[in-house]
């Protein structure tokens, strides 16, 4: 059989409540055309992230019934260690209640003044945490990963001799820990191969760095490399996942995306002392090591999880649902990053309305229109997000994307189709849309609430402006 279905029969469902284009036009102005700003009970299809809006399954919520809800020494950490530690086999494992919470702990303990963290790219809240200590976040993917166009089939390759030259460069007593994230989520939820983890671990033996995975995505990244890397077509996903862990000294993660669960993280490593320092900022900020930030049910609901996130009809099924979406609106004329990641599309809105400047943010006009056509809520990743220096001036991002991220077992292919529907009529219509001006933003991470005003709007208003001037004069 050539159709491939969802693996899964439904047997809870949530309504979604249909709305229509000037109901949608008026929430759209309450929430200053910041589509964080929206009720979700008035958004039809959410793309806004893959992070936390999995379903859980019959069994997962099974699980949770046996939640043993002990201060101390609960049955319940006890199977999401063995859960954990069946597919990354860390001496520590440390739940915590995100995975920010995690990289907050990693980076408290090694972080600092005059130390560089390396990764493949870093993601914002990683980044973030890093920076707060001090210590500079570099990013070192291969310059593949930065063309949208290209179709390296692993465009989330860390590039070892950049690697390579840049611990020579500062000194490896500077660098006290590499990462890879796997999926590279801000380069587009790409890959990295297992041949370029193998390579990153070698030069992190070679100078005495250890290497950790931010691993949120770590079952699709496995798929990929079933899927693309020569070699391991007949590998069953769970040796590659095991193989993947076996060259890492610990890790970060967000269960909310691989874990098939709505909250919950963990850090785990080798380093014994790291470790010891790690449960003791643990209790101060999160909960006794055998909890972390969660409850006991929580524990079981990961455990659960991780045993059905590396099923293989399941990722064939959620792999494929997501280059459905992509070659689809490849097929509509619409541009997007090559090839499609694991977990989003991202469409290439600079490419798509180039009558909108940077600086007139075309990817925030394409997702505010996503929502006024169809009620289909995406995240813009282009010039709001990134557009903002430090010096309080603006600049272009890199890249204008908006990204179309798939929630796990949540939206059927009919859903899909109406996404893919919807963009192809506002394809058709582009030249129509118009940019935005920002009215009011915040200093820092200015895209959650950051209020903005069409141009065309703008314009009406400046002509009223002018037309009531006219009159009074
Ligand atoms: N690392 C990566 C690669 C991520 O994608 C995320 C979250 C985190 C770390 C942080 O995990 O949210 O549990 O604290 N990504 C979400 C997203 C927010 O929408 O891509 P968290």
């Amino acid at each position: 059989m050539k159709t491939i279905i969802e693996p899964f029969r439904i047997k809870s469902v949530e309504p979604i409540r249909m709305t229509n284009r000037a109901e949608r036009l008026a929430f759209l102005e309450n929430a200053h055309y910041n589509l964080f700003a929206l009720d979700s009970e008035n958004v039809i299809i959410d793309l806004l992230t893959d992070s936390g809006t999995s379903s859980m399954s019959a069994n997962q919520w099974a699980a949770m019934m046996r939640g043993d809800e002990s201060y101390a020494g609960s049955p319940s950490y006890d199977r999401f260690h063995k859960a954990v530690h069946e597919l990354m086999p860390f001496t520590n494992i440390i739940p915590t209640h995100q995975g920010r919470a995690a990289e907050k702990i990693l980076f408290s303990i090694i972080g600092g003044k005059g130390k560089y963290i390396l990764n493949n790219t870093h993601f914002d809240t990683t980044r973030a945490n890093i920076e707060y200590t001090g210590a500079e976040a570099i990013d070192l993917v291969i310059a593949e990963g930065k063309i949208p166009s290209s179709e390296h089939p692993f465009k989330g390759n860390m590039d070892i001799e950049k690697l390579e030259a840049f611990i020579k460069e500062k000194g490896a007593e500077n660098i006290p820990l590499v990462m890879l994230t796997i999926t590279n989520n801000s380069g587009g939820g790409q890959p990295v191969s297992m041949e370029n983890i193998k390579q990153t671990k070698y030069i992190c033996m070679k100078y005495d760095i250890p290497l950790f995975m931010d691993a949120c995505r770590f079952a699709e990244n496995a798929w990929f490399i079933k899927m693309r890397e020569p070699g391991y077509e007949n590998v069953p996903v769970k040796t590659i996942v095991q193989e993947i862990f076996s060259y890492a000294d610990g890790c970060t993660m967000s269960a909310k995306k691989d874990a098939l669960v709505n909250m919950g993280g963990w850090l785990a490593m080798n380093n014994p002392v790291w470790a010891e320092a790690a449960r003791n900022l643990l209790i101060l900020t999160e909960g006794f090591p055998t909890y972390g930030g969660l409850a006991g049910r929580d524990l079981e609901a990961i455990a659960t999880g991780l045993t059905e996130v590396i099923d293989e009809d399941y990722l064939h099924y959620r792999i494929s649902s997501t280059q459905y979406l992509a070659s689809h609106l490849t097929a509509a004329g619409i541009p997007i990053v090559k090839p499609a990641g694991g977990h989003a599309v991202y469409i290439d809105a600079r490419n798509m309305l180039p009558h909108i400047t940077p600086l007139q943010y075309p990817g925030q006009a394409l997702a505010v229109e996503m929502y006024l056509h169809a009620g289909i809520r995406a995240c813009e990743i282009g010039t709001v997000m990134f557009g903002m220096q430090a010096n309080g001036q603006e600049q272009a991002a890199p890249m204008d994307l908006v990204r179309l991220a798939i929630p796990r077992r949540v939206y059927t292919q009919s859903h899909i189709d109406y996404v893919i529907e919807a963009l192809t009529e506002i394809n058709q219509n582009k030249q129509d849309l118009s940019g935005l001006k920002i009215i009011w933003q915040p200093k820092q991470l200015r895209h959650f609430s950051a209020r903005f005003l069409p141009l065309d709007a703008q314009e009406k208003q400046k002509e009223n402006f002018v037309k009531a001037f006219a009159v009074s004069q």
